[in-house]
């Protein structure tokens, strides 16, 4: 008898929990447990999840920036389907495959001039790891520069880049010749530039931990340098690629072209694993540069059909739905909105960001909220407040939302990119409330008897 999903999941969804803690990740299930975020969702659809009863939650994680066009897109569902129902030859390895040459055109069409080659991946931890291996190719030296606070993946090499301690400890050494900067400094680039041993520079355009953008006039002279002293700038656009700042990539609104960037989450509509990275033809050849080294990198699964086919049906949608401009008019909209609760709230120290990629930074504040604040933030762990926020979102809004990383008072706002208006006064209406005393009040002090010294991030 075929496997009947439906039916599985009729008879032991109660499971699903026990199953993590069983087999998983029973860690993982601790801090769901904790934070009340053990919820069973039972059907995702656009901005939206639904759970058995029907409650609607408006999803502001979105799979980590993942549904850019919305969850189960009918058309990306289609492509899938259809792309099963031809029994395309799949991963025949030694041959051209069906549809990648197709998906690398489509991309080519929007990316920058100059990065007509592509290389895909299966995630975005796998493009950075392939564009740390082109630079070394390509310019013949050792070392990877990276900001304070990055993030690029979890895999050893983009793990050594990584700027947050909590995720390096216990797997070092991680990769050699490899400094961190602080963030946005020029001199601090150009001294180690001038050491010229440098293969690249390697940054997220916005950071995702915290949604720090840097000034408008650092890639430009950033590109410059790199260029003077033999190196490539990296531009990973895992999570501000495909429309999630307002424009189709983020490199645009600062004026440059890398030599690599690096796309991946939102690519395949959120179904299949994909990743690719966009590169000029230069630098492709140094790594594939000769007949016997023409697959000198690569992996199994990569141009598998299904990614491809879901990658060409989300190019689609974003251009029939203008996704792209939608994040842009949502984000201004969302972020003027969230500025005017500044105003109300003195908690609110910032409100950052580009599209719908968005943070609230809190900071000290009088009052009760400010005191309960400071004492978490001070006594058991920072993001707690922010935690107490992202907790009463949920319970009492039904926002699913997220802190910005570890240690950080930051709330982070990363919605699909078919967000309304509607959703807008969802959220608003719902932060509003949340920091009004009377509701934040309570989950602080509960949270803040029942975490006792127990640090829920991270661990
Ligand atoms: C900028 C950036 N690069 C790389 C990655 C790693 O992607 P993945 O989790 O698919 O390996 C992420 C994930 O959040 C990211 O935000």
């Amino acid at each position: 008898m075929a496997l009947d999903l439906k039916q599985l999941l009729d008879t032991r969804a109660d499971e699903i929990y026990e199953l993590h803690s069983r087999h998983i990740n029973p860690q993982f299930v601790k801090v769901l447990r904790t934070i009340k975020f053990d919820r069973a969702y039972t059907r995702g659809e656009g901005s939206y999840l639904y759970d058995a009863e029907g409650t609607r939650f408006l999803d502001l994680i979105s799979g980590y920036g993942t549904f850019n066009v919305g969850r189960n897109h009918p058309a990306v569902r289609a492509a899938i389907e259809q792309a099963l129902s031809l029994n395309l030859p799949n991963l025949v390895k030694m041959d051209c495959a069906t549809l990648s040459g197709f998906l690398a055109e489509a991309l080519v069409e929007r990316a920058p001039e100059g990065l007509d080659k592509v290389f895909f991946a299966n995630s975005g931890t796998e493009t950075v790891e392939a564009a740390l291996k082109f630079a070394r190719a390509a310019t013949g030296k050792p070392a990877i520069l990276h900001w304070e606070r990055a993030f690029h993946g979890l895999t050893m090499g983009s793990l050594s880049l990584n700027g947050c301690s909590q995720f390096r400890e216990q797997f070092e050494p991680l990769l050699a010749d490899v400094r961190e900067l602080p963030f946005d400094d020029l001199n601090a680039l150009e001294d180690q530039l001038k050491r010229g041993d440098v293969a690249a520079m390697v940054c997220e355009p916005i950071q995702g931990k915290g949604v720090y953008v840097p000034s408008e006039g650092f890639f430009p002279e950033a590109l410059r340098l790199c260029e003077r002293y033999g190196a490539l700038l990296i531009m990973d656009e895992v999570q501000t690629g495909l429309g999630r700042t307002g424009t189709f990539f983020a490199s645009e609104q600062f004026g440059v072209t890398p030599h690599v960037l690096t796309i991946s989450k939102a690519l395949s509509g959120g179904a299949v694993p994909v990743g690719a990275v966009l590169l000029r033809d230069d630098v492709h050849k140094k790594t594939f540069s000769r007949l016997d080294r023409c697959i000198v990198h690569g992996s199994t699964f990569y141009q598998n059909d299904l990614a491809m086919a879901a990658g060409l049906a989300t190019l689609d949608v974003m251009d029939e739905e203008d996704l792209v401009g939608n994040s842009a008019r949502m984000g201004e909209l969302l972020r003027g909105r969230l500025e005017q609760l500044k105003e109300k709230h003195s908690i609110i120290r910032d409100v950052r960001g580009r599209g719908l990629m968005l943070a609230v930074e809190f900071g000290a504040s009088g009052g009760f909220i400010g005191k309960m604040g400071r004492m978490l933030r001070e006594s058991i762990e920072p993001a707690l407040f922010t935690q107490a926020v992202v907790m009463t979102l949920l319970e009492k809004h039904q926002v699913l939302s997220q802190t910005a990383g570890h240690h950080v008072d930051i709330l982070k706002f990363l919605p699909t990119l078919c967000l309304t208006e509607a959703d807008v006064d969802w959220i608003v209406t719902a932060l509003d409330q949340t920091l009004s005393e009377t509701s934040v009040t309570g989950t602080l002090v509960k949270m803040s008897t029942r975490l006792g010294r127990q640090t829920i991030l991270g661990r």
